[in-house]
């Protein structure tokens, strides 16, 4: 006889509305991740009361833990659903739960919007300027040590598990959050970005700004990608203050 799992979900009809839970039961497979068990829902949407439903709705892109969509909050833990799978999520608890990520809007059930994030991303310029599409010759030379961090900082996937576990980032507060810091420092270290690194810092010296941080270390615990996270944090504000002492001289 077939093997049911049950998932209990937290739904959401629309931004405003108030979430409420549903359970559901499906067929057990070898391999199920969080992605194929919501597929199968979408496909026969009743719940285990035998009430006709509506399709649970998430966000997925890459399916491989590169694009930071499918983001969500299962078993209590801030993880990526493509990449949870489930007979490792039925060793913590029976019934895997799935919720929204909670420092972010709900557009609907699972499906949270982080445009906040992208927002912050814009506001610390994190991009290398350019003025042309045309072939530039070979870049600058970068130290091995330097290209090594600046390679754990690129991994970042803009998926939110940093900002989720952030004590900082809350409905009363306008913190930018460590994502957007982490890629300040990453453009900050390029031999290009750093004729900008003075913008990302004022940016970042602003209301919301870095001294915002408590320093709880929740985010860096929390990276699926182990994006050094208070290292940037600890390295940009040491140059935020030596850039605050700079400006105060040359005023
Ligand atoms: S160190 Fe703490 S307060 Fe600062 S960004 Fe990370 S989780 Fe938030
Ligand atoms: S720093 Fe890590 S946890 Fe934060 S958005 Fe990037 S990949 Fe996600
Ligand atoms: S779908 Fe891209 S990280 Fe999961």
């Amino acid at each position: 006889m077939s093997k049911l799992i049950r998932l209990t979900i937290q739904r959401q009809d629309a931004r405003e509305s108030h979430p409420y839970a549903q359970t559901f039961e499906i067929e057990h497979k070898p391999q199920m991740n969080v992605i194929s068990c919501l597929q199968d829902i979408a496909a026969r949407p009743v719940t285990v009361a035998g009430e006709q439903t509506t399709p649970v709705a998430w966000d997925c892109n890459c399916l491989e833990e590169v694009c930071g969509a499918c983001t969500m909050v299962i078993n209590g833990r801030v993880r990526q659903a493509c990449t949870a799978l489930v007979d490792n999520l039925l060793k913590e608890q029976a019934t895997i739960d799935l919720k929204p990520m909670s420092k972010f809007p709900v557009v609907r059930d699972l499906f949270v919007d982080r445009s906040r994030m992208f927002a912050a991303l814009k506001k610390v310029r994190a991009w290398i300027d350019v003025d042309t599409y045309g072939y530039l010759g070979e870049g600058p030379k970068v130290e091995p040590s330097v290209a090594d961090r600046r390679y754990e900082l690129s991994c970042c996937m803009t998926c939110g598990c940093c900002m989720d576990v952030c004590p900082q980032v809350n409905d009363g507060s306008d913190f930018i959050g460590p994502q957007a810091i982490g890629q300040a420092a990453l453009f900050n270290m390029h031999p290009t970005g750093a004729m900008s690194a003075d913008q990302r810092l004022e940016a970042l010296m602003g209301p919301g700004g870095i001294t915002d941080c408590g320093n709880a270390q929740n985010c860096v615990k929390a990276c699926p990608k182990e994006v050094p996270l208070t290292w940037a944090i600890g390295k940009t504000g040491r140059d935020t203050t030596v850039h605050a002492i700079r400006r105060w001289f040359v005023k």
